[in-house]
């Protein structure tokens, strides 16, 4: 039977340039660990979750969406993280955040919440997950990652057989 108001799980989100993606892919690799390493085609920074949105919301924050003007922007990942309650691994930067990336992520959490989608009230923490199920933490020298993002992204997160797929639902480029 198909539901009457199905849903789908999405998230605002940076989607690495080839390059971008490859360096993180060569870094995944470096690792011997017991985590399990992300999809390189699911590398993403996400700016908002939002978990369960049905069709409605789902054309209501893209119109909102549509209307905000985003500059190009910079981060460099120069750290390794270990968050022990989601038990991942990620990239994280010990530089100030772009002033132009946190003005995005709140400006994508209020229009979420205008549409009445509930969402992580904690400060934007830009991370890359490089592994999910970590019981320590990651080790090891490496060369910074700079990701320049020239767009942002809603993303779908879908279940398959192979496990989660991250599908790139719209892209809306930067002006410059
Ligand atoms: P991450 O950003 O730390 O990797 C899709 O599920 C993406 O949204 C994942 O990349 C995930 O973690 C992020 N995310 C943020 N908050 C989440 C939550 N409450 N539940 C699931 N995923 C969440």
């Amino acid at each position: 039977m198909t539901a009457i108001n199905p849903t789908k799980r999405l998230f605002f989100a940076l989607w690495p340039d080839s390059s971008t993606r490859q360096q993180c892919r060569e870094l995944i690799a470096t690792f011997d660990c017991n985590g399990k390493a992300v999809a390189a085609d699911n590398l993403h920074v996400t700016l908002v979750f939002l978990g369960r949105v049905d069709s409605q919301q789902q054309t209501a924050i893209t119109q909102e969406a549509d209307s905000l003007s985003v500059a190009a922007m910079a981060l460099q990942f120069d750290q390794l993280s270990y968050w022990k309650k989601p038990a991942i691994g990620c990239l994280t930067t010990s530089f100030p955040v772009d002033s132009a990336l946190v003005s995005l992520a709140d400006q994508l959490a209020a229009i979420a919440e205008r549409c009445g989608i509930v969402v992580d009230k904690r400060p934007f923490t830009p991370h890359v997950t490089l592994f999910r199920k970590l019981t320590a933490a990651l080790q090891g020298e490496f060369v910074p990652i700079q990701w320049q993002a020239k767009e942002f992204c809603l993303a779908e997160s879908c279940a398959s057989a192979s496990g989660v797929l991250y599908r790139v639902l719209k892209r809306w480029p930067s002006q410059d």
